[in-house]
């Protein structure tokens, strides 16, 4: 589904070089979770960014479908809004809109129509459970409620791939494991690949499997296999 070759990334900071990532190799298939960890700085977010079509300045080369993602700012734009889905550690809500505007808005950028957009985003809050808090702004939503409609708004155009950087740092753990298990449980039904930045032992020990970063470089020693299938 997606794969990147030789991954290298750098940051200039005035003079100084800060190396991110030395060159990192992988692929994910279609419809798995997969938890990218590493300790703080070891080119999670980077890396993320990088197949999140969000940076285009890295070498290497990144595969989706088969098709190399365009460097050029439209293109990637245009492929971002289609086929990409994003989960951030702070929901990033539009705080001026209700839950309703703000899961259709993925929707009105693609060009679908007002009543489609009304239709499938009505639908997408609903499967996270905020069927009663289409009206709701972010301000009026817990912290949860606030991830559950992100959720609902990363999913809502039916993407091939979802980024979450530390999509359960800024929730208490009960909370932590019903938003896992809604992004698992979704996941699995749409056929939607996740890809999940995290520190959290537990958000990474319900996921598929593991790809462990360390000084931006793979980790094979950490790196799992399948640790749980989806038919557990
Ligand atoms: N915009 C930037 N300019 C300069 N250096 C950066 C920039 N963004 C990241 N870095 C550096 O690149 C390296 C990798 O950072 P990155 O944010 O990818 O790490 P991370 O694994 O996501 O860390 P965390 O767990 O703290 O979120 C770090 O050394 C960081 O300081
Ligand atoms: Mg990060």
């Amino acid at each position: 589904m997606i794969a990147f070759n030789h991954i290298q990334r750098h940051y200039q900071l005035g003079r100084q070089t800060v190396p991110a990532l030395a060159d990192v190799s992988g692929e994910i298939e279609a419809g798995e979770m997969v938890a990218l960890c590493g300790p703080s700085g070891s080119g999670k977010s980077t890396l993320l960014n990088v197949l999140g079509l969000l940076d285009t300045q890295y070498q290497g080369e990144v595969l989706l479908h088969g098709k190399p993602l365009p460097k050029r700012a439209k293109p990637a734009a245009q492929l971002r809004r289609s086929q990409l889905g994003f989960i951030f550690q702070r929901f990033n809500l539009i705080p001026v809109m209700s839950a309703l505007e703000n899961v259709a808005y993925p929707l009105m950028l693609n060009g679908v129509s007002k009543k489609e957009q009304h239709l499938q985003a009505t639908q997408m809050l609903r499967l996270v459970g905020l069927e009663d808090y289409l009206e709701h702004r972010p301000d009026h939503l817990s912290g949860g409620q606030q991830q559950r409609v992100a959720i609902a708004r990363a999913l809502v155009h039916k993407p091939s791939l979802v980024i979450a950087d530390e999509p359960t740092a800024s929730l208490d753990s009960k909370t932590a494991n019903i938003v896992v298990d809604i992004m698992r449980r979704l996941g699995h039904e749409m056929n939607t690949t996740f890809l999940v930045a995290t520190h959290d032992p537990r958000m990474a020990s319900r996921c598929d499997r593991t790809i462990e970063l360390l000084d931006g470089e793979l980790n094979p020693i950490q790196s799992s296999e399948k640790v749980i299938s989806w038919a557990s």
